[in-house]
């Protein structure tokens, strides 16, 4: 199995990347480290806790991280699309503290423990990265693969029309991570968009026997009205559930390119994830598009401790 160190900022599909990571037998989730973005670092750190507990997995450590980007200040999450307390307003309790180390030291600490064998899953902005690779440049030999969700690189963006969230919410932290020379998979829009949970996925979790898929279940439906309100349909996509399975191994990318990418950073197209000609620049493998059923195994996995703890 495959050690694995998650960046989040959980977040509805956060939680259930979160959920199907802790499902999949060929990972072994080391550490979660939190950022801010669709909620603070702190209280995404809470909700991750809290969902570790439903699952019986308080033992996997959790580090709070950045509050605030590298450029400026935390912006107050996005409670139109994750609720107001990120995990669309559905009540979470319990959990383990989160441990005294930051998210960028455990990154570090882990890369160290882990030499070229650690696997890095960032979905939330990269913040945590940013900061870890000033307390060590030479983590990108140290880390085997970094799968990033975020970007929109042939496609418009979610959060202007140049840019995506995770990328938009600290571009300075993704264009230091895209030019330090990790071996990046890049899960953008792109992609992510082509891939769907609706409200009979919803259904299935929630009528589940298992408090922590109920959640995601009531989760999921709250994330679909959201994006009823702007795509005009009752499905919605699964961005971090997907870079999850595509770092797994358990989604194959169908399409990719590998190119340079720069982050804007200047105001109207900031955040914008662009190919850059430029020689020597380190590639970025992006992922345009993923096996047709990649949303189903993926519930399958999500459900997969669900069906354990379901009445008979
Ligand atoms: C990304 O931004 C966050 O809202 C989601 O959790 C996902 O990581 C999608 O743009
Ligand atoms: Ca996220």
């Amino acid at each position: 199995s495959v050690s694995l160190y998650l960046d989040c900022d959980t977040g509805i599909d956060d939680a259930l990347a979160l959920t199907y990571l802790l499902n999949t037998p060929a990972v072994d989730l080391v550490g979660i480290g939190t950022v801010s973005g669709n909620t603070s670092s702190e209280e995404a750190a809470v909700n991750t806790a809290a969902l570790l507990a439903l699952a019986d997995r308080s033992e996997i450590p959790v580090a709070v991280g950045a509050h605030d980007p590298i450029a400026g200040s935390y912006r107050g999450g996005a409670p139109d699309v994750h609720g107001s307390n990120g995990v669309g307003d559905v009540a979470l309790s319990g959990g383990a503290a989160p441990v005294a180390e930051t998210a960028p030291h455990m990154i570090v600490r882990l890369a160290r423990t882990h030499p070229g064998k650690l696997d890095v899953v960032a979905i939330g902005p990269l913040t945590n990265l940013a900061k870890a690779l000033e307390l060590d440049p030479t983590l990108p030999n140290l880390v085997s693969t970094l799968t990033i969700m975020g970007g929109a690189v042939w496609v418009p963006g979610n959060i202007t029309a140049a840019a995506e969230a995770n990328i938009f919410n600290d571009a300075e932290a993704a264009r230091r991570v895209f030019r330090a020379g990790f071996r990046i998979n890049l899960v953008p829009l792109d992609v992510t968009l082509q891939h769907r949970f609706d409200d009979g996925d919803a259904d299935l979790l929630a009528r589940t026997g298992s408090d922590l898929h109920i959640a995601l279940g009531q989760m999921l439906h709250r994330y679909i009205d959201f994006y009823e309100s702007v795509d005009f349909i009752r499905r919605a996509p699964l961005h971090d559930p997907l870079a999850a399975a595509i770092a797994a191994g358990e989604v194959t990318p169908t399409q990719i390119r590998e190119v340079p990418l720069d982050v804007v950073l200047e105001s109207a197209n900031r955040g914008q994830t662009v190919p850059v000609d430029t020689p020597g620049d380190p590639l970025v493998r992006v992922i345009v598009a993923a096996q047709e059923s990649a949303a189903t195994v993926i519930l399958d996995r999500i459900m997969a401790s669900a069906v354990r703890t379901a009445p008979s």
